[in-house]
C-alpha cells in the first residue's frame, strides 16, 4: 500500500496569525506532499513498499532516506504545533526540562539559539537520550530516530518553513514557535512514552 500524506491535525488556518494558511498550503500541501510522492516513486514494486516508514528510515540511505525521513519529520512537526500553543510544559516533562537546562526560560533560549545556529536547512529538536533531555539539530533530512534518540518536539528551520510569513527572520519564527505554537501536550506524551 502506498504511503499517504497525513492530514494536518488542525485546520489550515488554525495557527494564524503565527503560521499562516498560505504557508501551510505550501509546506504541507506541496513540500510534504512532494516527499510522499517521491517516496512512493522510489519504493513502488520494491520490498521497501511493504516496510513501515520507520523501517525504511532506519535501513536506507541517500535519496530514499531523504524522502522517507522528510515525510516522518514533517508529520512530527505538524504535531509539534497546535492552535493556542506555546506556554509552558507541566508535570514530569517540566521537571525534566528544569533539571536539564536550569529553567524553562533557559531551555527556550538554547532551543532558539540552536535553531538559529543550524547552518542551512535542517531541524532543531528536543530529544530524550539515555534518560537525559537534550537539544540537538539535524541537517537536511537527518532525524534523531537514527541516532538512538527519542524525539520529543521539533521545529523545522528549512527556509520553506518560514519564508512566506517571516521572510529571512528565522529568529522571529523560532520565538513565535516557542511563544505561540509549541504543543507541550504532544511533547509530554512523547516524553512519558519514552
Ligand atoms: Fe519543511
Amino acid at each position: 500500500m502506498a504511503f499517504e500524506l497525513p492530514s494536518l491535525p488542525y485546520a489550515q488556518d488554525a495557527l494564524e496569525p503565527h503560521y499562516s494558511a498560505n504557508t501551510l498550503s505550501f509546506h504541507h500541501g506541496k513540500h510534504h506532499q512532494a516527499y510522499v510522492t517521491k517516496l512512493n516513486e522510489l519504493t513502488e514494486g520494491t520490498d521497501d513498499a511493504k516496510k513501515s516508514l520507520e523501517e525504511i528510515i532506519k535501513s536506507s540511505s541517500g535519496g530514499l532516506f531523504n524522502q522517507a525521513a522528510q515525510v516522518w519529520n514533517h508529520t512530527f512537526f505538524w504535531n509539534s504545533m497546535k492552535p493556542g500553543g506555546g506556554g509552558a510544559p507541566s508535570g514530569a516533562l517540566a521537571e525534566a526540562i528544569d533539571k536539564a537546562f536550569g529553567s524553562f526560560d533557559k531551555f527556550k533560549e538554547e532551543f532558539k539559539a540552536k535553531g538559529v545556529g543550524q547552518f542551512g536547512s535542517g531541524w532543531v529538536w528536543l530529544v530524550k537520550e539515555g534518560g537525559d533531555l537534550k537539544i540537538v539539530t539535524t541537517a537536511n533530512a537527518e532525524t534523531p530516530i537514527t541516532n538512538g534518540q527519542t524525539a520529543i518536539l521539533t521545529c523545522d528551520v528549512w527556509e520553506h518553513a518560514y519564508y512566506l510569513d517571516y521572510q529571512n527572520r528565522r529568529p522571529d519564527f523560532l520565538q513565535s514557535f516557542l511563544d505561540n505554537l509549541a504543543n507541550w501536550d504532544f511533547a509530554a506524551a512523547n516524553f512519558d512514552a519514552a
